[in-house]
């Protein structure tokens, strides 16, 4: 089975739906290590629950990105991980650690891509007047959101929206669609034409 990492930095709701989706046997993967740049972040007290490794690598403990990146390349590497997904994991992944895990790095963000990259996607979203929002699960290149797509919800945007409210709606599609997505990555057999990732007839 494909071993994952999954990385967090805060809450871990979407860590603890790929818990669930491992636990009730939809996604066929083991989640070898939990890794938080914070050692508050809620998501680790998850994780223990669920009997998983964590490792705590602070960001403040590294003067530069670079050798921060090289110590998470490290833990992981040492750990066999094949399969790095990051759940809210609110730190830009420079160059060593993108090709080290080159096609190997799953992003969930909570945007149609595209549009709204970057922080507060749902508060830009409706600062733009959208009618439609969504999230996104892409792959993890050196630029900001703008992997290769690999699956993507939609939700609408309503007129009375507040930010919360969004955010509550879009975090709803993201718990079905990141297990779904790992899930179709980890069964391999696909390929990437250009930006796209191609999959296999099903
Ligand atoms: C989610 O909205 C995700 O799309 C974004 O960060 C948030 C993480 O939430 N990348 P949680 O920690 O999984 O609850």
């Amino acid at each position: 089975m494909t071993s994952v990492a999954v990385l967090i930095s805060g809450r871990g709701s979407n860590l603890g739906a790929l818990i669930e989706a491992v636990a009730r046997g939809d996604l066929k993967v083991t989640i070898r290590v939990v890794v938080s740049n914070r050692p508050d972040a809620a998501g680790l007290i998850r994780a223990s629950a669920a009997g998983i490794e964590t490792v705590v690598l602070d960001h403040r403990a590294f003067a530069r990105r670079e050798d921060y990146d090289r110590a998470l390349v490290d833990e992981l590497t040492r750990r066999g991980i094949e399969l790095v997904c990051l759940a809210g994991f609110m730190r830009l992944l420079g160059p060593s650690f993108c090709d080290a895990f080159a096609d190997r790095i799953l992003n969930i963000h909570p945007s149609l891509l595209p549009a709204f990259p970057g922080e507060h996607a749902q508060r830009q979203a409706l600062a733009h007047g959208v009618r439609v929002s969504g999230a996104t699960v892409h792959l993890v290149t050196a630029e900001l959101d703008g992997g290769p797509i690999v699956a993507q919800s939609a939700v609408p945007v309503m007129d009375d929206d507040t930010e919360a409210l969004l955010s509550r709606r879009i975090l709803e599609v993201e718990h079905r669609l990141f297990p779904d997505a790992v899930a179709r990555i980890a069964r391999g057999g696909w390929h990437i034409e250009g930006r796209r990732v191609v999959f296999p007839a099903e």
